[in-house]
């Protein structure tokens, strides 16, 4: 066999190899912040929220903020999700905020933590920010036009 064919084939063989590996990668979870076109956070914030949420957050409402399996099962207490496909996007910014730093409590008891004291106001809409750049983005749209009074200019 010629040299040149020898090497076409192993580059090629390379080339398979390579693109099944890729295909294996197993997903990471959304530890680095995206940010979709027309969402008004800051980089910066996005990487203090995406911190702060693994940190304190997603061991109830899970890493990707997908929210606890059980989540619509009325008999049991668990986490909703943040990622747009829940009830959180028909919250306005200040239920959100409200919900973190208060908690929540259900027929008197206390379901959700308040984070009052453990986050600052900046951390708890940086946070908000980080599980927002998650909406898809008609429900983020949908959420925009119900709080025409939500920030449109980048914050820090
Ligand atoms: C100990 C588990 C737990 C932790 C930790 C936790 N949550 Fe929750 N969270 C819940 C539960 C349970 C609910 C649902 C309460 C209810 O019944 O309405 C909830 C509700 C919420 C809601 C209201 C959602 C909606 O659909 O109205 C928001 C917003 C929220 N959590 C944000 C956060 C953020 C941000 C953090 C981290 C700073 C956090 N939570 C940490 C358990 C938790």
């Amino acid at each position: 066999m010629p040299t040149t064919r020898k090497r076409i084939l192993a580059s090629s063989l390379l080339a398979v190899l390579l693109s099944a590996c890729g295909r294996e990668e197993p997903q990471p979870p959304t530890l680095v912040p995206l940010m979709p076109a027309g969402r008004p956070f800051s980089m910066e914030s996005l990487m203090r929220g995406a911190r702060l949420y693994q940190e304190q957050c997603a061991q109830c409402h899970g890493p990707d903020a997908q929210g606890h399996p059980d989540w619509q099962n009325p008999q049991v207490t668990a986490a909703p999700p943040l990622n747009g496909t829940g009830n959180e996007w028909k919250r306005t910014k200040a239920e959100l905020l409200n919900a973190i730093l208060n908690g929540v409590t259900r027929d008197g008891v206390p379901v959700m933590p308040a984070w009052k004291g453990r986050l600052t106001q900046q951390e708890a809409e940086d946070v908000i920010a980080w599980f927002q750049a998650l909406w898809p983005v008609d429900v983020y749209e949908k959420w925009h036009k119900a709080n025409a009074d939500a920030p449109t200019a980048p914050r820090s």
